[in-house]
């Protein structure tokens, strides 16, 4: 079927054709009755694929990646297309526009997309109004970013904030320091930056007793020492670690787009994320959880992050070239791999190509 949507969606800007596959999912939300067809054409079950983690049950380990749905608009719509999860957002406390259009490239001969969207976002509280319209049977997490015209010094208060406005109403929380469209938002790297943060996200924790997870994701162009480095502080302050966001790298791609400033995600980012997860479970022991991203397109993709260490997986480029019918894909053939193989459970491999 998305065979044949696909030529005509990639005839319109890819914004413009996200924005359509929206008001599609949208509509869906509107008129329940749909909810059980998308389910029936998307969704596969079995409880080799199940996990509870950190206190979540999981149904499977393939989620959706943050930036897909950014207002928290059609959470009720994804909920029922196959997905192990959901993460949305980037929300920022005040609404924003972004940075200005075209803001978003599809990169055609590298299975790739560049983004500098910029956090547009409708702000927390009209986000969070979406979102209580509904009650949700999987997890649903919020990646929170920072406006841009926040003071620089309290720029990590932007994160408590909707920490603090969403804490009754979602499974997780990431914390994204790792958008390159967000002037000085990566800086949360360096360390006495990200020191501050911790600090302030542990206080908030010890003084609200919050129990809701709280998971850091970092960028794809941190390199292994730096990420070493943060690796102490991310475990104590943190209940699991996304790997990684995309790459202002543009190496080795054909697309003649491929200058444009921004974010790189799909296909490229496979390799060099798949090598930031194999060296976080071994640093950590296996002992913390990793959620890996970045150019999963096939089963064979997510077996190979499972095997490095991650415990999950999320993706949103391969969904824009592949389409929608890829989590049912890769969940069908991932049962199918373990079964195969003799394993009782997905866990079994989690980490097991981590020498
Ligand atoms: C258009 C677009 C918008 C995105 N927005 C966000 C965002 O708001 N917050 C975030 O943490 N990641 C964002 N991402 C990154 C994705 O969540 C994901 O980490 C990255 O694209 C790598 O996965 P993929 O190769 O499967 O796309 C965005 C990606 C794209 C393509």
């Amino acid at each position: 079927m998305y065979k044949l949507i696909k030529p005509i969606l990639f005839q319109f800007d890819p914004e413009k054709a996200h924005g359509m596959t929206i008001d599609a999912l949208k509509f869906v939300q509107r008129h329940s009755k749909l909810l059980p067809v998308v389910r029936q054409l998307f969704h596969y079950e079995n409880p080799i694929l199940k996990q509870n983690i950190k206190g979540i049950s999981f149904p499977n380990p393939i989620a959706l990646a943050a930036g897909f749905d950014k207002s928290c608009e059609v959470p009720k719509a994804l909920e029922n297309a196959g997905f192990g999860a959901l993460e949305l957002g980037g929300i920022t406390p005040k609404p924003q526009p972004g940075n200005p259009k075209p803001r978003m490239y599809r990169l055609v001969e590298d299975d790739a997309i560049i983004n500098r969207m910029g956090f547009n976002n409708i702000g927390m509280n009209k986000a969070l109004s979406n979102l209580r319209k509904y009650s949700y049977k999987i997890p649903v997490g919020l990646n929170i970013g920072v406006n841009k015209l926040t003071p620089y010094e309290e720029r990590y208060q932007d994160y408590i904030r909707v920490i603090d406005t969403f804490k009754n109403d979602v499974t997780f929380f990431t914390v994204n320091i790792s958008s390159p469209n967000t002037e000085n938002l990566q800086s949360f790297h360096d360390k006495d930056e990200f020191s501050q943060l911790c600090s302030a996200i542990q206080s908030y924790k010890i003084k609200h007793d919050i129990s809701v997870p709280i998971f850091i994701k970092l960028t794809s162009d941190l390199d292994l020492p730096g990420l070493g480095r943060m690796l102490d502080p991310i475990v104590e302050t943190f209940d699991g670690i996304i790997l990684a966001n995309t790459t202002q790298q543009r190496d080795n791609l054909h697309s003649t787009n491929r200058s444009e400033a921004g974010g790189l995600s799909g296909r490229p980012l496979f390799e060099r994320n798949l090598e930031m997860i194999n060296y976080t479970y071994k640093k950590t022991n296996g002992q913390f959880l990793i959620i890996g991203t970045g150019g999963i397109f096939d089963t064979d993709d997510v077996i190979m992050m499972l095997r490095h260490g991650a415990s999950l997986v999320q993706i949103y480029s391969s969904l824009v070239f592949e389409g929608p019918g890829l989590t049912k894909k890769l969940n069908k053939s991932l049962t199918q791999y373990l079964e195969s193989h003799g394993y009782n459970h997905v866990s079994e491999i989690i980490g097991l190509d981590v020498k």
